[in-house]
């Protein structure tokens, strides 16, 4: 029995901010957001859409690409820090959206790392539970509905967008899986250095919360960046040491999009060659949960991904949530 990756979807929003027109709203330059996280332009979603709507549209590329009916899915597993509401789960409203009748659906919280704990979440489900066959997992994100664009600190590194994957249960005695290995981790001692303060149970929505802005992301930049590199370089040795896959075999480093910074300096670490390690930060900015399977549907969709590849992806995000998987590509060339 294995668990295969058998579809890829990824939805970006129409409109488009560049780092000029960021220029004209906060002191900032394109040179300076370009020099210090790699970023040029983000996806931003319109005001209709919300976080079920992008992924919508990922999810239906997937399905489209596994060649899977919506009613065929037994579990769906959205991973988002915008979700429509705080309940019902965008889960849910993405089940009705796709008529996904037969599914039981939740949202995961694991900010920027959503995408690889849903991974693993229904990876185990599917190989725990005889009657599952096929999951959705899904990352979708409007970070610019909890963006203050005010505050040059964090307004010039989000952008809006979601991605989706369908994973299948093949019976196989014999057959190779798609997911070789995954290891997560979490740390609450740093909650702090990266969170929406405001507008939860600890501190709900107040004239005073509102006035502080704070249902707006902060960020302690240099102190996650640090920990980005130390987490995701430490989990992506440990995914590979447990596949017994060296380095040298990777044909992909694909890491959470936040900084292209923070990438290369994992890379670095692995001795990986630049054609190695894949960034597409420079037009999607950090969409969280989205990214990671952004750029597995970009490299999919144009061909660069053939099946027996070794994908390295690596994750960080708020909480602290950290992780690796090591993939082997299972699907013949799209
Ligand atoms: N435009 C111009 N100047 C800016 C700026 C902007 N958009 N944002 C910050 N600055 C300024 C700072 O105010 C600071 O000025 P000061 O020295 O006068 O105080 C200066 O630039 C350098 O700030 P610093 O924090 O040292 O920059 P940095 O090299 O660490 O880069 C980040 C800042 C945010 C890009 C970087 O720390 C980062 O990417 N961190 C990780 C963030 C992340 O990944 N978050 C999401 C996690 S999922």
């Amino acid at each position: 029995m294995s668990i295969k990756i058998i579809g890829t979807g990824s939805y970006l929003p129409e409109k488009v901010m560049t780092n000029f027109d960021l220029e004209k709203m906060v002191e900032t330059s394109d040179e300076w957001i370009r020099t210090r996280t790699g970023i040029e332009s983000r996806h931003l979603a319109s005001q209709e859409q919300a976080a079920s709507d992008l992924a919508f549209e990922a999810a239906s590329r997937a399905l489209t690409m596994a060649k899977t009916a919506a009613d065929e899915l037994d579990v769906i597993v959205v991973a988002t820090v915008t979700p429509d509401h705080f309940f019902p789960s965008t889960g849910c409203i993405l089940q009705r959206k796709l008529g996904a009748h037969k599914a039981f659906c939740f949202d995961l919280e694991a900010a920027c790392s959503g995408l690889l704990y849903s991974m693993e979440t229904a990876k185990s489900l599917l190989a725990a539970n005889p009657r599952y066959r096929k999951a959705l997992i899904v990352g979708a994100e409007k970070l610019s509905s909890i963006t203050d664009w005010s505050d040059r600190n964090t307004c010039v590194l989000f952008g809006d967008g979601a991605s989706a994957l369908v994973l299948a249960k093949d019976d196989e005695p014999e057959s190779e899986g798609s997911i070789c290995s995954i290891q997560l981790h979490s740390d609450g001692n740093y909650a702090e250095i990266l969170q929406i303060p405001a507008g939860g149970s600890r501190k709900p929505v107040s004239e005073e919360t509102l006035a502080g802005r704070e249902h707006f992301i902060r960020m302690a930049g240099r102190d996650v960046f640090k920990l980005a590199v130390n987490g995701m370089l430490s989990a992506g040795k440990d995914v590979m040491a447990e596949a017994g896959v060296e380095a040298e075999s990777l044909r992909w480093m694909i890491s959470h999009q936040a900084n292209s910074r923070i990438i290369n300096a994992v890379a670095d670490r692995l001795a990986l060659p630049e054609e190695k390690v894949f960034i597409n930060l420079d037009h999607c900015g950090n969409t969280s949960s989205a990214s990671i399977g952004i750029c597995l549907d970009e490299l999919n969709r144009s061909g660069r991904l053939s099946k027996g590849d070794y994908i390295l992806v690596t994750a960080f995000g708020g909480g602290l949530t950290w992780g690796a998987a090591l993939l082997r590509w299972q699907q013949q060339q799209f």
